[in-house]
């Protein structure tokens, strides 16, 4: 039975030798073909030919290919986003959440600077914001923009309220596109009906409330943002897509 496993266990690794050779000429390739394609000014990201070898494919094989297209985006985005995505927007637009999947697609590192913030103070934000109040919980947020803006290669999710100081905006420009991530008062309101965590919000979330706050931010959001991604229509997956798409196609 031993002798067996080992068997077919060698012949899994001489299969994956394979696999990997030719994992590394296909990736070359991809290399190639990014700069034929900058050479001649063509857009690296082509939806149409990746939906292409997708459709010949069903299941497990689907499932593949598209985990290799996946790895050769984030392989040419590496070279072709040479900056830090920073997500920033009202709470409720999924900041912290496309983030994920965002650093996850292209293979970078993330940091959502409210998690940053209440790992530094060991308390919740809305914790804090009864204790110390809010002017205290800005400072904390300006010192973490400092620290994380220096950084590269990263994907960092800012809290709602990172626009209102300018100076955060100048600092994480300096390194990265802010992409602002937008959706309808009454979507927010449906995402955060029921949450408890967002102090600025009060205790009961009113439409109204983020109406007038929202009103009172806009400016400030569009006026950081590199680049405008609705989310009211869009999954986590769809709208980490777009910003990928988007930022390859060079619009910011
Ligand atoms: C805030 C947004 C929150 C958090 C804090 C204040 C704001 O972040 O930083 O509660 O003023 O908009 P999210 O936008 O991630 O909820």
């Amino acid at each position: 039975m031993m002798n067996v496993l080992d068997d077919l266990r060698k012949k899994i690794d001489a299969c994956d030798r394979k696999l990997l050779e030719l994992f590394e000429e296909r990736m070359a390739i991809v290399d190639e073909i990014g700069r034929c394609k900058r050479k001649h000014g063509l857009p690296i990201y082509d939806p149409k030919r990746e939906a292409e070898i997708l459709q010949r494919y069903t299941g497990d094989a689907q499932q593949f290919f598209s985990e290799i297209m996946r790895l050769s985006r984030a392989r040419q985005a590496r070279e072709l986003l040479p900056y830090n995505i920073v997500l920033i927007g009202f709470m409720g637009t999924g900041k912290s959440a496309v983030g994920k999947v965002l650093a996850h697609d292209l293979g970078r590192e993330f940091v959502d600077l409210d998690q940053a913030a209440e790992e530094r103070i060991g308390m919740s934000i809305s914790g804090f914001f009864k204790i110390q109040g809010e002017s205290a919980f800005r400072a904390l947020e300006q010192e973490l923009v400092r620290e994380f803006a220096v950084y590269e290669g990263m994907v960092i999710a800012c809290g709602g309220g990172v626009v209102l100081e300018p100076s955060n905006v100048k600092r994480l420009r300096q390194t990265g596109r802010l992409v602002l991530l937008e959706a309808e008062p009454e979507t927010i309101y449906e995402r955060l009906k029921n949450d408890t965590s967002r102090p600025v919000l009060g205790d009961q979330v009113q439409l109204e409330t983020i109406k007038k706050l929202l009103d009172s931010r806009d400016e400030k959001y569009k006026r950081s943002a590199d680049l405008v991604v609705n989310t009211d229509q869009k999954n986590v997956q769809e709208t980490a897509d777009e910003i990928i798409r988007r930022l390859l196609q060079g619009e910011s």
